[in-house]
């Protein structure tokens, strides 16, 4: 079946940019993204495609070009899953904060809600793509509450979890590693995947488009994240040896990745993955694990978390043992709020949980990101329930000029690698800081050679990264 019309429900990090790309690369198609967030939607119908709801590398120009010629933006769920022919779910899938499974498992409460108006909805046949991250044996869930409307109405579910990485989200949709679709083996399982493929061959090359059955499609995208985490994981243990002994662990990890079975990606030691997605992928195995009744499984891989958690911690606690052992009204600038460069995303930013454990040491935190606002950072913060909301206001400035958060300070965290704090000078800050000065680069980004040469910055290498 040739596809003409495609809903997406889910307007977010994913579901905005995967959609965006479909719209650019196949003009034919009607593309309409939903959601039921008002303001989500609102911003990415505003008329400046600059002031749309996620920053990502080219994103907005993909917007300029497509929206309102085949990629509409809508809060009509019901319209859009009416109309299409194929329907990606792209909806939030966080870690259940609530009853059995808490802390671990995923939460699908989403999904099953978008299956229910599926089934409500549809007068036609129609193919639903998982498009989020989820556990397992989903799909056989999705396809009970379809199949159980008694109207004739018949689905196909198919899984196509998204590989993109936030940051590049835009040059991973346009030259993606793979693209992996999962169906059923059947006459209508198979012409369902074909439906897909097809859609993705506008742009992809034939032999990266990898179909297989839907379990192994489910399991791969949260495996892809377990092991992409557990390097970081792995390099991050390295580096507290390396500190121990007198190793670098840019050096160390230098050497082992020029090895080609090991190869140099994810091996740069940090102060700890974040966004939204490690933690709560490797949780949700862990949780898949344990269900099985698999607990060597479940404890190798819960291990890669401790490991994240422990980074962070130390990092935090290195910069109050470096500054004396008190922070207190000690003002202590980050460079950095958002998980990683080139996204707005701050979900389990590294940078949350060190603020946090330096506000409980009473210090004065001064925050500078290019594209985060006082809003969100405040509103990460209330979310951990540390402390009260005014209390938290109390402990940290946001500001929007660099060289006015780093004035004064007694430290500087860089957090987040955005590419513009290697350009700054360094010279200035240092003479606008307190004395002694401190340093700590807990995302490896500023040359450590460099500053040392500068002579009065101290540098703590390998420390959380
Ligand atoms: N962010 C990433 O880098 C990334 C990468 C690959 C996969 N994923 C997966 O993709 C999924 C979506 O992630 P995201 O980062 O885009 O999440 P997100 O929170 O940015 O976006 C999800 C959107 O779905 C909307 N939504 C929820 N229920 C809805 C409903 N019933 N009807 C209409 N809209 C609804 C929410 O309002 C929200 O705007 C998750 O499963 C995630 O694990 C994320």
């Amino acid at each position: 079946m040739r596809i003409t019309k495609i809903c997406c429900i889910g307007a977010g990090y994913v579901g905005g940019p995967t959609m965006s790309v479909i719209a650019q690369k196949c003009p034919d198609i009607k593309v309409t993204v939903v959601d039921l967030n008002v303001k989500r939607i609102n911003d990415w119908n505003d008329s400046n495609t600059n002031n749309i709801p996620i920053y990502e590398p080219g994103l907005s120009e993909i917007v300029a070009e497509t929206r309102n010629r085949n990629l509409f933006f809508s809060t009509d769920v019901e319209k859009a899953i009416d109309e299409a022919e194929l329907i990606f779910i792209s909806v939030n899938t966080p870690t259940k904060t609530y009853g059995s499974g808490k802390g671990m498992a995923a939460d699908l409460k989403y999904i099953e809600l978008c299956a229910r108006q599926i089934a409500q909805v549809s007068k036609t046949n129609k193919i639903i793509v998982e498009k989020s991250t989820l556990p397992v044996r989903t799909a056989e869930a999705i396809k009970s509450i379809l199949d159980s409307t008694g109207n004739g109405v018949k689905f196909q579910i198919l899984s196509n979890p998204e590989f993109l990485a936030e940051g590049t989200a835009v040059a991973d949709l346009l030259n993606p590693d793979r693209v992996l679709i999962g169906g059923e083996d059947s006459l209508e399982g198979r012409a369902a995947m074909q439906s897909l493929v097809d859609i993705y061959a506008n742009w992809v090359p034939k032999e990266q488009i990898l179909t297989t059955n839907v379990w192994s499609s489910e399991l791969s995208k949260l495996v892809a994240n377990a092991f992409l985490a557990q390097r970081v994981s792995s390099i991050n243990a390295m580096s507290i040896l390396c500190e121990k002994t007198g190793a670098d662990v840019n050096e160390v990890s230098k050497a082992i990745g020029m090895d080609k079975r090991i190869g140099s990606k994810f091996l740069q030691s940090s102060v700890g993955f974040g966004g939204s997605c490690f933690q709560k992928d490797i949780l949700n195995l862990v949780y898949i694990a344990k269900s099985y009744g698999l607990t060597e499984v479940a404890e190798y891989w819960e291990q890669v978390i401790i490991m994240n958690d422990y980074q962070k911690t130390r990092f935090a606690s290195n910069i109050v043992k470096t500054l004396y052992n008190t922070v207190a009204d000690k003002k202590i600038t980050f460079l950095g709020w958002a998980f990683k460069k080139d996204t707005n995303d701050t979900r389990e930013s590294a940078a949350i949980y060190i603020a946090d454990n330096l506000l409980f040491e009473q210090a004065k935190i001064a925050v500078y990101d290019p594209k985060v606002n006082e809003k969100q950072i405040l509103s990460d913060l209330n979310y951990l329930d540390s402390r009260s909301s005014q209390e938290n206001e109390k402990g940290i400035t946001v500001f929007t000029e660099p060289y006015e958060a780093l004035k004064d300070t007694h430290a500087i965290a860089v957090l987040t690698e955005w590419d513009e704090f290697k350009c700054y000078d360094w010279a200035k800050i240092y003479d606008s800081m307190k004395k002694p000065a401190f340093i700590f680069d807990g995302r490896n980004l500023l040359d450590g050679k460099q500053l040392e040469k500068i002579g009065f910055i101290y540098y703590q290498i390998g420390v959380g990264n």
